[in-house]
């Protein structure tokens, strides 16, 4: 808690001052650095008078600055999905619920008109729209998205994204073998499966050609629904760019999963070389779940420095099993958090913390006693960097985002505790969230009751860039 200055115009952090609460204190700072408050939005250039925003946490109502979240996997189209999953594991689950939601963000052949072009139906407008605004309220300044293989509604939810402010990563999943994908929801060849993907990139470079804050993403889903043509295309794509274009997908999820790769791939060594083989492991590379992966996939993830991303609601609601996240960690690999919507059944970044926590502390009773090492468990403060500096490193923005060093940008949220129970009317301490203070906490204790207790009720407003995209009633 203190004040924190943000330039207007990059909004990159300026500086703060954690002891500068009062108007005066405040007034005294900006005359020493030369500086004027700005009171609207970001939008004026430099004046005689560089322009600063100041935004201040109150320490009395327990209020403090966290680094915005980072979901380095999720799948926005799956949103309306949230929830639904039932007893299904991954593969039955996908065929069940999934394709034929994401199918539905395509539009009917008998609605496409002669000569017109093709438009995203009116419900990618509805799903985007929500799960944009929703992760926001929780405090995710950045996500990386999987869209459908959809053309129109995938450019779509990076103008909206673009629009509402949020920095995102946009891929069109890649889906061109018949071998695993349906007939109804599949991209007809490798060669439009790239043309499809080219199309993306091209609209996402238009529509913000410095990349400020959304970028592209190349998506091949998992290595079963892409042929070998599309994987080598992809893989050439990305290194055609300079730097490289960003790559995510999923891998090691659920046993079943790592047989019909095996299958399907009989000449790769393991589920990682499929990858490794078509150039589509690199550092800007991101893998989500890695539930299953053996030690050689493990050093060959970490000697290509891709990243992982771990999804612990969704394993669990999936039955897909336990991340190892220490032991990832211990080999060098580097690790964010994603809610993996709709495997996962929450859009928030925080209960991904909880999580992650909770997992790993079930994951030694899942162990033979020679296997445990007792260092299985995350603490609170592990799983926060995960969810901040680690997603960060994942979406290889490490030192741009995820902490509050000048020169970063301002992608923040101001979480409020509230004060505590005191002689106030029952019912207003209820209505502020979940969390109750009784004013002898220390502050690492506030942010585990935060961590346990809290939720959206906790965000008061959110930044990024220093823009201001969500702020509570
Ligand atoms: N593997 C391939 N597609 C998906 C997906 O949509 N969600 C998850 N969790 N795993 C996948
Ligand atoms: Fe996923």
């Amino acid at each position: 808690h203190g004040t924190l200055w943000v330039s207007s115009v990059d909004g990159r952090i300026k500086g703060f001052d954690w002891t500068v609460h009062s108007e005066k204190e405040l007034e005294a700072f900006l005359q020493k650095e030369g500086w004027v408050e700005e009171v609207e939005n970001m939008q004026n250039g430099v004046g005689p008078q560089e322009k600063v925003k100041i935004v201040r946490a109150r320490e009395d109502q327990n209020e403090f600055f966290f680094p915005g979240f980072i979901d380095t996997h999720i799948h926005a189209p799956q949103y309306p999905n949230s929830g639904l999953f039932g007893s299904s594991t991954l593969l039955d689950w996908l065929e069940r619920y999934t394709f034929p939601l994401e199918s539905s963000f395509g539009q009917k052949e008998e609605e496409k008109e002669d000569e017109g072009k093709e438009v995203a139906p009116p419900r990618a407008h509805t799903a985007y729209k929500q799960v944009i605004s929703r992760t926001l309220s929780h405090g995710t300044t950045c996500a990386s998205y999987f869209a459908t293989i959809h053309v129109p509604a995938t450019s779509l939810l990076a103008s909206l994204c673009h629009a509402r402010g949020q920095r995102a990563f946009i891929g069109r999943v890649c889906m061109d073998n018949p071998a695993f994908c349906p007939d109804y929801y599949r991209d007809a060849s490798a060669e439009e499966s790239l043309a499809r993907t080219e199309a993306i990139v091209s609209h996402i470079h238009t529509l913000d050609p410095k990349g400020t804050l959304v970028k592209p993403i190349l998506t091949p889903r998992f290595a079963p629904t892409c042929s070998p043509a599309a994987l080598s295309g992809l893989g050439h794509l990305a290194a055609s760019y300079s730097p490289p274009l960003h790559i995510q997908t999923h891998i090691s999820e659920n046993v079943d999963e790592v047989k019909l790769v095996k299958k399907l791939f009989p000449e790769a060594t393991n589920y990682a070389d499929v990858y490794d083989r078509f150039d589509l492991l690199t550092r800007r590379t991101i893998l989500a779940h890695a539930v299953h992966l053996t030690p050689d996939e493990r050093r060959l993830i970490h000697s290509r420095q891709a990243k992982v991303s771990h999804c612990p609601a969704s394993n669990s609601a999936l039955g897909s099993g336990i991340c190892p996240v220490r032991v990832l960690l211990d080999d060098g690999i580097t690790v964010g958090l994603g809610t993996d919507v709709s495997g996962g059944y929450s859009p928030s970044i925080l209960e991904a913390v909880r999580q992650a926590c909770l997992v790993s502390r079930l994951l030694g009773h899942t162990l033979p006693a020679e296997k445990q090492t007792g260092r299985e468990k995350l603490s609170v403060e592990e799983a926060l960097y995960l969810a901040t500096r680690g997603g960060a490193a994942v979406v290889d923005m490490a030192g741009e985002i995820g902490g509050f060093e000048e020169g970063m940008f301002f992608d923040a949220q101001l979480i409020g505790l509230g004060s505590p129970l005191s002689d106030v009317e029952e019912s207003a301490d209820l209505a502020s969230g979940n969390v109750d203070l009784f004013g002898w906490e220390s502050w690492p204790e506030k942010i585990h009751k935060w961590v346990w207790t809290g939720d959206d009720r906790n965000v008061g407003a959110v930044w990024v860039n220093g823009r201001l995209v969500h702020a509570r009633e």
